[in-house]
């Protein structure tokens, strides 16, 4: 059995749907409800920062799909309790900036969970994703009401990743050998600016989608609405300022799966109800 945390999220919902296809059995997890799983799959929920409320539900799986939540958890707790019931494989849900500015404070998290995982005697798979082209949805009701998408950084173009590509990849080393003690970096095939992410979703609505360029300042003051300050920051810092290794296109997604990472027309393809 395969425990999936975060499983109504970008990521952990096509997850559960690919291993629930593949006849695995999957416990899916999140804090509320959910009536979107397919035909056999269970829910449970629990809290990541909670680690009693974990334990029930990792009794008895193999394989554990670990995101890592906004704050208040004790990463070793998690793995001790994963240890604890039984658990012999950990793919963790970790980001790009972990390997890219590791020093930065907004990633303090992403160093505990991983430190954690690669200690924790578990065979072990970390996925360190760019920006997801998911983000895009932030875009959705300004778009729908109004054709308009704004964002910092109008022409700073990073690659960003499909989160079905990142589900796909977490499914093939949940479920195969041969990818323990591994690191991969998750990309998109190319990068591609929020001047051009506008550009092509107004394409595909067939109606152009004016791009307004928000200044830092504006930017952070929307992302402080839902982000904690120090994640703000370190976004932002990204976004306006990539390093080489942030702007570059991973193979592993190529690796792992066979095939080129799909592209953000595909995902905006797949999305397109959200903006019509
Ligand atoms: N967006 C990006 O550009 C980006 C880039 C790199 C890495 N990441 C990382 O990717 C991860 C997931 O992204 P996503 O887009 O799939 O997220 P998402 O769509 O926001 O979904 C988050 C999922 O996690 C669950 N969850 C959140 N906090 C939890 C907690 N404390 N305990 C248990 N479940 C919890 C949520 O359900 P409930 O709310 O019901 O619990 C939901 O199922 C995040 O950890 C993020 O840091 C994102």
């Amino acid at each position: 059995m395969i425990v999936v945390t975060g499983a109504t999220g970008n990521v952990g919902r096509p997850l559960v749907r690919a291993l629930a296809a593949a006849g695995e059995r999957v416990t899916a997890v999140s804090r509320h409800p959910s009536d979107e799983l397919p035909e056999g799959v269970r829910h449970r929920r629990a809290d990541l920062a909670d680690v009693e409320s974990l334990r029930p539900v990792l009794e008895g799986a193999d394989a554990l799909f670990l995101l890592i939540p906004g704050q208040g958890a004790h990463p070793p707790d998690v793995l001790d309790a994963a240890k604890a019931a039984g658990i012999r494989r950990v793919v963790l849900l970790s980001s790009q900036g972990a390997g890219t500015r590791p020093r930065a404070r907004s990633h303090d998290p992403l160093r505990g969970y991983e430190d954690a995982v690669r200690r924790s005697g578990l065979e072990w798979t970390v996925l360190r994703p760019g920006g997801f082209a998911s983000n895009a949805f932030a875009w959705a009701p300004a778009i729908r009401s109004g054709r308009t998408a704004a964002a910092p950084f109008g022409d700073v173009a990073l690659p960003f990743v499909d989160p079905d590509d990142i589900a796909e990849v977490a499914a093939v080393v949940l479920r195969d050998d041969g990818h323990d003690g591994r690191t991969y970096e998750l990309t998109g095939p190319v990068a591609i600016s929020p001047r051009e992410r506008a550009r092509v979703i107004g394409d595909a609505l067939g109606e152009p989608v004016r791009f307004v360029e928000q200044s830092r300042e504006e930017a952070r003051t929307q992302m402080l609405g839902f982000m904690p300050e120090p994640v703000v920051d370190g976004t932002l810092d990204i976004l306006g300022e990539p390093s080489d290794a942030e702007r570059r296109v991973s193979p592993d997604i190529g690796r792992v799966l066979g095939r080129p990472p799909r592209g953000f027309a595909d995902w905006v393809a797949r999305n397109l109800a959200a903006f019509a």
